[in-house]
């Protein structure tokens, strides 16, 4: 069954979570934070994540602003970090962060193919607008689809249930890509033609989906839909 439409994660997958801690640690009079910025990204996302788990079991759900600035408020304490300041930066930067590389060749090049492309993302959709904007490719995207239309994170089913409500395929139709070990095998469990970029060299996740396709970057995946 030919793929129709390729769907990414957002974050970790097309846009890099630690760019943000990165790029304030360079920032005069950050001298605090450029000491401590590795750890704060890792707890930051950590945190995040865990978050978003929790909060759809126990149903209480907020928007994914919400849990990110719960991740680091967490983080920030973590490492002994205090500050207005620097909190707001680092939020701030969390609106504008660096797209991978690879990210709009990637796009363009499944556009010209005729494969259809979307987000489906934990992000509040005014977050994904500004990092699709500021990435510079919300014209290679068909869809943006943010988990606040149905109020559940992922890896619930009704998440990905969103793909096929909006593009009116079949799960066998869909390439779900994501760097998030976890989603992919949510994904792949849901049903989905699934790649997991494993950009950090990680196990693989002991969940019930396996991804068929492993990667190191997004740059091959218009190929791999070419082949599927
Ligand atoms: C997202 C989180 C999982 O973009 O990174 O959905």
């Amino acid at each position: 069954m030919a793929i129709r439409v390729a769907v990414f994660d957002a974050y970790g997958t097309l846009f890099d979570v630690a760019a943000a801690a990165r790029q304030a640690a360079k920032e005069p009079g950050q001298e605090a934070l450029a000491r401590h910025w590795q750890a704060l990204a890792a707890h930051w996302r950590a945190k995040q994540l865990q978050y978003t788990w929790l909060r759809a079991i126990t149903g209480d759900h907020v928007d994914f602003w919400q849990v990110t600035q719960d991740g680091l408020d967490w983080a920030m304490e973590a490492v002994g970090l205090e500050g207005a300041e620097v909190r707001e930066r680092l939020l701030a930067l969390y609106w504008e962060l660096a797209a991978y590389p690879e990210v709009p060749a990637m796009l363009a090049a499944l556009k010209d193919a005729g494969c259809e492309t979307a987000i489906l993302s934990n992000g509040s959709p005014a977050m994904l607008e500004g990092a699709v904007r500021s990435a510079g490719v919300a014209e290679s995207l068909d869809a943006i689809l943010s988990v606040e239309d149905v109020g559940i994170f992922k890896p619930d089913r009704r998440v990905y249930d969103m793909v096929g409500t909006r593009f009116g395929t079949e799960p066998g139709e869909v390439l779900f890509v994501s760097s998030n070990g976890w989603d992919a095998a949510g994904a792949a469990a849901y049903g989905f033609r699934t790649v997991w970029v494993n950009r950090a060299g990680e196990p693989m996740d002991r969940l019930p989906g396996r991804p068929e396709t492993v990667l190191d970057t997004l740059e091959t995946i218009p190929d791999l839909v070419s082949r599927l």
